[in-house]
């Protein structure tokens, strides 16, 4: 048993339980490149300072090097009772090339430390989410093209409501994940400040360099504040918090899927690929990717819910409850670009079964508010149009008729105001033809919507 690189003041070691029950590196250890580049520039700035001198900063630099390359090839040896992943490579370290590494941690805490490497981990992460978003809305796009035309029954409460172009409805959902990826830059900016130096939490007498260190990391600034900085994990909890969004959003788009693939909507048919079996019934063929999108959004906002929780009764500063902010961001970032991945192939995996949409479109007197607008046209407020069209609606109910299908005598019966034209608000066809405000469904508009993300996907 080794003695701890904290030991000095201790006379017997933790006993099994604790250390087990403490250590961390279990899955801090994913953090090791975050650590590996802090402690290099760390490094350098305490030999820019004269701290240390030149020959201890290129001795650590060339252990570090070592170190990286014995991580990455497998051959490193993670130790639990070093603890964390900071021990694990200050103590591999000091092993390597014994006493300059002993002086890497001058002017150093684990709590300044292990949230920088969180804040260049969480960096890195929304650069991943945000390349899966576009990836996402790119299928998304190209299958709103491939189905330019396709018309489809826009739902409220989930009952039939008005038509709606096919493109038109899946960019609500690429407008959606546009603004997702907006809240991650937006904590990727407000995180982009850098702790280092601030150590356990008062700062230090020795005469370091913070901007320095800032700098080198890729960091805007330093926080301004040695307390706060080691303390708050409000960047993780705008990460999860962001991710939730994300994840609700996919989960609405899985389950219409879902819906849409049943044989009672049919609307679209996934492909072998993204579809599975069931043990029992050889007929079966499930949508389960998507479900499973619905499903693990629970994860992602359980991680959120798991953070809030735990920073909501802490003291400042550090506190080691903070431990067990990094799982729940894990698996957060995991879960979150695992969604956006699958999503994207069942998009790319659907297709949309066109007549049987058609033959579905009758149904539901989706044109009735257009059939409302056509009276507003003849100068009838819109409140008596409404209940004029109700009538309507009511009769072709009664007659198992589409709208359309009213003579021009019953119309007539219903309010003389009716005329001829009425025919040509009536129909599907006809009512979506009529739309043409800013951001409607009118094929003018969507043909602009439609241009506005080709552009933008194509980065110009
Ligand atoms: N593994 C610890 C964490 O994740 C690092 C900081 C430990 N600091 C301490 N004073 N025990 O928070």
């Amino acid at each position: 048993e080794e003695a701890k690189l904290w030991g000095g003041r201790f006379e017997e070691p933790v006993t099994p339980a604790v250390e087990k029950f403490s250590q961390s590196v279990s899955y801090d250890q994913r953090l090791w490149r975050q650590d590996l580049k802090g402690s290099r520039a760390h490094a350098s700035m305490l030999a820019l300072q004269g701290l240390i001198t030149e020959k201890d900063e290129a001795a650590i630099l060339e252990g570090l090097d070592r170190i990286s390359d014995r991580i990455e090839s497998g051959e490193f040896q993670w130790r639990a009772d070093r603890e964390d992943v900071h021990m694990n490579v200050e103590a591999a370290l000091i092993d390597l090339i014994g006493e300059p590494g002993r002086k890497l941690h001058t002017a150093r805490s684990r709590n300044d430390q292990v949230v920088t490497d969180l804040r260049l981990w969480v960096r890195d992460a929304i650069e991943q989410i945000v390349d899966k978003i576009v990836q996402l809305q790119a299928a998304l796009i190209r299958l709103a093209v491939e189905n330019r035309e396709v018309v489809v029954p826009g739902y409220t409460h989930l009952q039939r409501a008005q038509p709606l172009l096919l493109p038109h409805l899946l960019m609500a959902y690429v407008e959606q994940f546009e603004r997702d990826q907006g809240r991650l830059k937006d904590c990727a900016e407000r995180l982009n400040y850098c702790p280092l130096g601030a150590c356990a939490l008062a700062g230090t007498g020795l005469p370091i360099d913070r901007f320095a260190t800032s700098d080198s990391l890729g960091f805007k600034a330093p926080l301004r504040n040695s307390v706060d900085a080691v303390s708050d994990r409000d960047f993780v909890l705008e990460v999860l918090s962001a991710n939730s969004i994300i994840a609700v959003h996919l989960s609405r788009l899985a389950e219409e899927w879902v819906l849409w693939a049943t044989e009672e909507f049919g609307f679209i048919t996934p492909s072998d690929a993204v579809s599975t079996g069931s043990s029992i019934m050889p007929q079966k063929k499930n949508p389960d990717p998507m479900e499973l999108v619905r499903g693990k959004s629970a994860r992602v906002v359980g991680d959120l819910t798991t953070v809030l929780v735990l920073c909501k009764g802490l003291p400042l500063a550090y506190n080691r409850d903070l431990q067990e902010d990094k799982e729940p961001l894990f698996d957060s970032v995991e879960t979150i670009l695992g969604m956006l991945e699958v999503t994207r192939e069942f998009a790319q995996n659907i297709t949309f079964n066109v007549e049987r949409l058609s033959k579905s479109l009758p149904a539901g007197h989706l044109d009735a508010t257009t059939l409302a607008d056509y009276l507003v046209y003849k100068g009838m407020p819109f409140r008596s149009a409404h209940e004029v069209v109700g009538h309507a609606v009511a009769l072709a109910v009664a007659k198992k008729v589409e709208l359309k299908g009213l003579s021009l005598e019953e119309f007539g019966a219903i309010n003389p105001i009716f005329e001829e034209d009425v025919y040509s608000f009536l129909g599907v066809e006809n009512s979506i033809s009529k739309f043409r405000s800013y951001g409607s469904t009118g094929a003018d508009c969507v043909a602009e919507q439609l241009k506005f993300w080709m552009d933008k996907l194509a980065g110009k």
